[in-house]
């Protein structure tokens, strides 16, 4: 099976901190790897530095066998242009925490807007794709109505469908239901079962320790920007080895002991 993402001792510092601490892991193609851990641990940093919205300090980063960002010849990198790096973020979807849908396009031209204008498709061809892609995600019916006129999980589910149009081969989830109100939680994790159960390859921040128990082939826990403990769910998040990670699992399923 071929590897989708290869993280070698990755580094990451702003200014004196040092957030990333070599992390290595890597997901192959069709898997699922959850990444779970403290506020402050660097998943974000993390799932950023994938698609090279930050640059890392040391390691290597491939995605796709490409290395991400840079061009080596020899021993030494050289920062590749913001066109060659754009050309490489279109394998890569990305779903935030806050659903940021443009406000004044239909869920619709949302949907479409990157196919047709970094594409170049065509509009009938992409407008068609776009209405099976609402479908996929459940909103068929809501094509034409605006964010301001969606639930939150709806616009996430949107959101979702965007990134899915620009056809990736990774797509990277940043904690994608936790700012929603509980109850549409679910229509959402919904769409990502779906979506691993149809092999897109996924990295997904998340604290529902109940989907990555489920969807999961690989959960890897963060603290302090090292990856602590890596393994299949029954093993991370069933039997965790180490203290940190009990200590962590303990307070995110019974928040209120
Ligand atoms: N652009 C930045 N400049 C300076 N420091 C940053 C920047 N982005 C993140 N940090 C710091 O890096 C550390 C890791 O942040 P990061 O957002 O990756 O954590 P996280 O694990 O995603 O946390 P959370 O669960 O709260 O989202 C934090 O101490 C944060 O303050
Ligand atoms: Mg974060």
């Amino acid at each position: 099976m071929s590897l989708i993402v290869q993280a070698q001792g990755i580094h990451k510092r702003f200014g004196r901190l040092e957030v990333l601490k070599g992390i290595d892991f890597e997901v192959a193609e069709r898997e699922v790897a959850c990444l779970i851990g403290p506020s402050g641990s660097g998943k974000s940093t993390l799932l950023r530095c994938i698609n090279h919205l930050e640059k890392i300090n040391a390691g290597r980063l491939y995605v796709n066998g490409h290395l991400v960002g840079y061009r080596q010849r020899g021993d030494r990198l050289y920062e590749l242009r913001e066109k060659e790096i754009a050309a490489q973020r279109k394998d890569i979807g990305m779903v935030f925490q806050r659903f940021n849908l443009f406000p004044h396009k239909t869920a619709l031209e949302n949907v479409i807007e990157a196919p047709v204008q970094v594409r170049g498709e065509n509009k009938t061809q992409a407008r068609e794709r776009g209405r099976e892609l609402l479908d996929r995600v459940g909103l068929a019916d809501k094509e034409n109505s605006y964010p301001a006129q969606l639930s939150g999980g709806q616009q996430q589910r949107v959101a979702i469908a965007r990134a899915l149009a620009m056809q990736p081969k990774l797509m990277l989830f940043d904690e994608p239901t936790s700012a929603l109100d509980p109850e549409l939680v679910g229509d959402v994790l919904g769409v990502m079962r779906q979506l691993a159960a149809d092999g897109m390859t996924m990295i997904v921040v998340t604290h529902e320790m109940q989907f990555a128990r489920e969807v999961a082939d690989k959960v890897m826990f963060m603290d302090g920007g090292v990856v602590v403990e890596e393994g299949p769910p029954d093993q991370v998040i069933v039997e965790p080895r180490h203290e940190r990670t009990r200590s962590f699992l303990a307070r995110v399923l019974n928040p209120n002991a």
